[in-house]
């Protein structure tokens, strides 16, 4: 294990952060995914790499399976890492788990976006082994992430994204509605510890009116778990499912 620390600290200052993390970590092949990837870039920054720079002009959006609209004339003000719990309703037990929104935490992994490409799409599947931090405002380990957006809906259909983090700068308060959407990538992780329904599919949201601020255009990528079973069967009345995903938000 002490080998682990070792890197997770490591791992904790390349993401300029100064703190080690808290708490243990177990051992997974997902983690340990991870870890190799934030070596490669110690690694890099070691044999002289250019220092990070935060420049999300820099950051490039996947493409989902079936191509999103792109966010043309928009420019990217913040990436976040969404962790929590999608939540669905079943009437009874022949009814489809119906979708009835869904409560998150997001954590700022703008840098990441910028200058660590490739531990991005890693960082879900890795967040999702892992309940939340039991303290609201903690930052979200192994990387010692800011939290920076509170996620949550206001009803059935409008999905809300809050900047309203004491450790983060206020960006509004954006009321968005769905406006187009893709399949997950199908390699896309199912569920905690590989078990599930599946992943969340990939989104394109654009704000309401109502919203306060000036993003545009949110985009939900890099799915992990989320999916209801494909039946009511068996299921209570209300149920959440843990899931976990990057968003994008332009202005
Ligand atoms: C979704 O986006 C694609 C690609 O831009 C477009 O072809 C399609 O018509 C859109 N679908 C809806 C329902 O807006
Ligand atoms: C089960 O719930 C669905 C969705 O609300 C409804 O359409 C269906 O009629 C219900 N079936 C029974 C047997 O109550
Ligand atoms: C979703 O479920 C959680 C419990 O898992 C609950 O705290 C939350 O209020 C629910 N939110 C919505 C919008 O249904
Ligand atoms: C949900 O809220 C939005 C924005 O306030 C509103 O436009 C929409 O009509 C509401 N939908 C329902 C089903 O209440
Ligand atoms: C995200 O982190 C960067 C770098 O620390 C900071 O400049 C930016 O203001 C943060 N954005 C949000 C919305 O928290």
């Amino acid at each position: 294990m002490k080998s682990l620390f070792t890197i997770a600290c490591l791992a904790t200052s390349v993401l300029a952060a100064p703190a080690p993390p808290k708490g243990t970590f177990e051992w997974t092949p997902t983690l340990a995914g991870y870890m190799d990837v934030v070596f490669s870039y110690i690694q890099a920054a070691k044999a002289g790499a250019p220092s990070p720079t935060c420049d999300l002009s820099k950051a490039a959006m996947p493409v989902a399976p079936t191509p999103l609209p792109t966010p043309a004339g928009l420019t990217l003000d913040h990436v976040a890492l969404g962790r929590g719990v999608q939540n669905y309703t079943c009437a009874n037990a022949t009814a489809t788990p119906a979708a009835v929104g869904a409560v998150a935490r997001f954590y700022n992994v703008s840098c990441v976006a910028s200058d660590w490409p490739d531990l991005l799409p890693i960082m879900p599947n890795l967040a999702l082994q892992y309940p939340l931090p039991a303290a609201p405002d903690a930052p979200l380990e192994p990387s010692n992430l800011v939290l920076s957006t509170h996620h949550f809906f206001s009803n059935s259909t409008t999905p809300v994204f809050a900047f309203d983090a004491p450790t983060s700068p206020d960006l509004g308060r954006v009321f968005a509605q769905k406006a187009n959407s893709s399949e997950a990538p199908t390699n896309s992780v199912i569920g905690p510890n590989g078990q599930g329904n599946g992943a969340v599919a990939w989104l394109y949201l654009t704000s309401r009116a109502t919203t306060v601020g000036d993003i545009k255009a949110v985009y939900r990528l890099n799915t992990a778990g989320g999916n209801p079973p494909a039946t009511c069967q068996g299921q209570d009345s209300a149920f959440s499912v843990d899931y976990s995903a990057v968003y994008w938000f332009y202005s």
